[in-house]
């Protein structure tokens, strides 16, 4: 089949990769694509947000599998204009795509669906915000209520930090027309989890459970970003709570979803915190995650392209899933200043490297352990004919390995062969489990 990929980061490069192993495939598009991608599949120069265009490249290059990108391409109702012209697509429609792209939204289909959830209320007025921040002592986590890319989102500790989050995202519109309401909830402990399902609408199946890195610095401090890391599967979680998680979260999500006649289609992103036997959803998400989609796509073994399309199709039995048992992981190389200002057009160094290394090279550990790493693009830009920096989070440096020891060493000797100005990573990626596997906690 012909596949259309659209995005442009490292999680659009995590797919390309694993669909371009697919037996069914035998043409691969990304519009617009990036460097990493562009050695797998066809760029194709259009916007991730020209729905028109990219339905009519579609048609006349009888794509089979358009798959459905990034959320703002999805809440805008990139999934209803391919339908509207009579293509398939897999994606949730606009008005499924709420569940990610209006944080209230979401809250009323948990409310309604009985799934777990922290308590909150929803504001359109600042000042009815800082007067229940207050009733609560500053102890509450402010969220934008639309699309921020990861970073909207504020948890209090104090009264004054929760009246500045209020004021930034209501009055000063740091997030833009994402903060002109907010969602004020409690702050819930515990350890986060992301868990991602195939939905087809009716049912859903498990595509497994990672663990993300959100905030910038080591020990889960500084502000947060889109992800510097992630990796699955968890250890220190038993297999047996991602059955939980389909029957208590994402089947009763399936059921309101459809009694409201927006049934949801594609994978939904289930963000978690998990403290002992006790589930608090966090929020969802209507697509992979990015970085967790690079660790899956290294674990998950068969034909994803045979596994999108019955699932596009309604056939869950035919999309069986199967993740490989080894350990995999993703180290993010992140510009200087992300998540704030950075700059753009560093030259990187250092990747064919990684990229070449044979079982001959002692110095590479990982070529003779039958560890396996790969390189995802994210934010990169090619100035003929050097490889320069083009956004927040640059890399993700994934390896996977039969322990997640080896598979974590790998992951950074090879992030740390990577050189450009101003690379930022964290140092402890998957440290909770490591900590866990080590009898440490
Ligand atoms: P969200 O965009 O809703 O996923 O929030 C981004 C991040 O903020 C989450 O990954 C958590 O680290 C944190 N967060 C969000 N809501 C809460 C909460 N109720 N309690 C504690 N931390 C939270
Ligand atoms: N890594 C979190 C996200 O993709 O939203």
């Amino acid at each position: 089949m012909k596949v259309l990929v659209i995005g442009k980061g490292a999680r659009e490069h995590a797919l390309c990769w694993r669909l371009h192993q697919s037996q069914s495939v035998w043409g691969l598009f990304c519009a617009p694509g990036n460097p990493g991608i562009d050695q797998l599949a066809k760029p194709v120069n259009i916007a991730q947000s020209d729905f028109a265009a990219l339905i009519a490249f579609a048609k006349e290059n009888k794509i089979d599998l358009p798959i459905g990108g990034p959320e703002d391409a999805m809440a805008a109702g990139i999934v209803d204009e391919f339908e509207i012209a009579g293509l398939r697509i897999f994606g949730p429609s606009k008005a499924a795509a709420q569940l990610e792209s209006s944080k209230a939204f979401a809250k009323s289909v948990m409310r309604e669906a009985g799934v777990p959830t922290a308590d909150f209320q929803v504001f359109d007025d600042p000042q009815a915000a800082c007067a229940y921040a207050k009733s609560l002592d500053g102890k509450v986590v402010v969220k934008a209520d639309g699309l921020a890319l990861g970073k909207g989102v504020v948890v209090c500790h104090d009264l004054e930090t929760a009246n500045v989050a209020i004021a930034d995202a209501m009055e000063s519109r740091k997030f833009g027309a994402a903060g002109t309401r907010v969602v004020l909830e409690e702050v819930l402990h515990g350890e986060e989890l992301s868990f991602f399902a195939l939905c087809n609408g009716d049912d859903a199946i498990s595509l497994g459970l990672c663990q993300d890195h959100k905030a910038i610095f080591d020990g889960d401090t500084g502000p947060n970003t889109g992800g510097m890391g992630a990796y699955s599967p968890v250890p220190q979680f038993p297999a047996a709570l991602e059955e939980r998680l389909l029957s208590e979260v994402v089947r009763p999500v399936l059921r309101v979803m459809k009694a409201r006649a927006m049934p949801f289609r594609g994978v939904l992103f289930v963000g978690l915190m998990v403290d002992g036997d006790g589930i608090n959803v966090i929020e969802f998400n209507v697509r992979f995650g990015d970085p967790e989609c690079e660790a899956l796509m290294m674990r998950f073994d068969g034909d994803l392209a045979e596994t999108l399309l019955a699932c596009a199709e309604g056939n869950l039995t035919k999309a069986a899933v199967r993740l490989s048992p080894k350990s995999a992981v993703t180290v993010v190389l992140a510009s200087g200043g992300y998540p704030g200002d950075y700059r753009k057009g560093i030259p990187i160094a250092g990747l064919e490297k990684i990229e070449g290394s044979a079982p001959s090279d002692a110095k590479v550990k990982w070529a003779l352990e039958k560890t396996r790493v790969k390189v995802f693009h994210a934010g990169t830009a090619m100035r003929d004919p050097q490889l320069v920096t083009n956004g927040g989070r640059v890399l993700a440096v994934t390896a996977i390995s039969d322990t997640l020891q080896k598979a974590v060493a790998a992951a950074y000797q090879a992030a740390d062969m990577i050189e450009f100005e101003g690379k930022h990573m964290r140092r402890d990626i998957a440290g909770k489990a490591l900590a866990y596997l080590a009898g440490n906690r």
